[in-house]
């Protein structure tokens, strides 16, 4: 008698990922996904763009597979060792709230993480990081220096970076992810975003449709990430 399996017919193995992305103009991976929504209105924003979540652990996937996207995909893998399967695929990608490993592994620098990130993207494949104080203030962060930290680390990594923007309770309350609606209503909503670009392998660009980011006032900042930002519509589709 075969084992049955619970496992959601959404959650792909990575070997089977890049060629079933292949048939998308674009492709956006979020790493830390969690219960996965960012992932389900991403897909549903744009039917055109392949969306991947990745996680230590899909246990808390919301939707059936019945109830999932088309164009939705959730992977169980590490962030700080992405399987080569997903390498060269990302035209944006988003770290949101991360807590445990891939904090760290931002905040400490992690080669593994790094690594992946850069072979993660393709040319200018966009980047948004998403932190927030509670959890880093566990890992033993001020909200300040975290931001600075892993400014110089994307850099380090081949990134042109945009400048650090505080999100306020209502930018987290627009944005489509469990923990920052979580955050907005919570006791201590102070969170920040950093966004990039990943320009390392030249600045041909591959545009996605969109990484959604808070509608705040942007100050000057780096060129390169904001002109990327603007050709990518980041904050178009919110
Ligand atoms: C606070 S939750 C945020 C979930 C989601 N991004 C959101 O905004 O609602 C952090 C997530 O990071 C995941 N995570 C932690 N370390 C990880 C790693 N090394 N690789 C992949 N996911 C990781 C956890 O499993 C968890 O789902």
């Amino acid at each position: 008698m075969h084992a049955t399996t619970t496992r959601p017919a959404r959650v792909a193995d990575a070997a089977t990922i890049a060629a079933w992305a292949a048939g998308y103009d674009a492709v956006m991976v979020d790493l830390g996904t969690g219960d996965g929504r960012f992932v389900y209105d991403q897909a549903r924003r744009c039917p055109r763009r392949a969306v991947i979540g990745v996680d230590t652990c899909l246990g808390n996937l919301r939707r059936s597979a019945r109830s999932t996207p088309d164009n939705a995909r959730f992977v169980v893998a590490d962030g700080l060792a992405l399987p080569p399967e997903l390498h060269r695929l990302a035209t944006a990608a988003t770290i949101n709230f991360p807590w445990g490993s891939l904090l760290t592994g931002l905040l400490d620098g992690d080669a593994g993480l790094l690594t992946g990130l850069r072979v993660l993207g393709r040319n200018g494949m966009l980047l948004a990081v998403r932190l927030n104080a509670g959890a880093l203030a566990e890992a033993g962060w001020e909200l300040g220096a975290a931001g600075e930290r892993v400014v110089t680390t994307l850099r380090h990594a081949g990134f042109s970076v945009g400048p650090i923007r505080a999100m306020g309770s209502s930018m987290l309350r627009d944005l489509p992810t469990t923990w920052a609606k979580r955050l907005a209503f919570g006791r201590d909503p102070r969170a920040i975003e950093i966004t990039a670009v990943l320009v390392e392998r030249g600045d041909a660009g591959h545009r996605d449709c969109a990484i959604p980011a808070g509608r705040g006032r942007r100050s000057s900042g780096d060129a390169v990430a904001g002109r990327r930002e603007r050709e990518g519509r980041l904050d178009a589709d919110r």
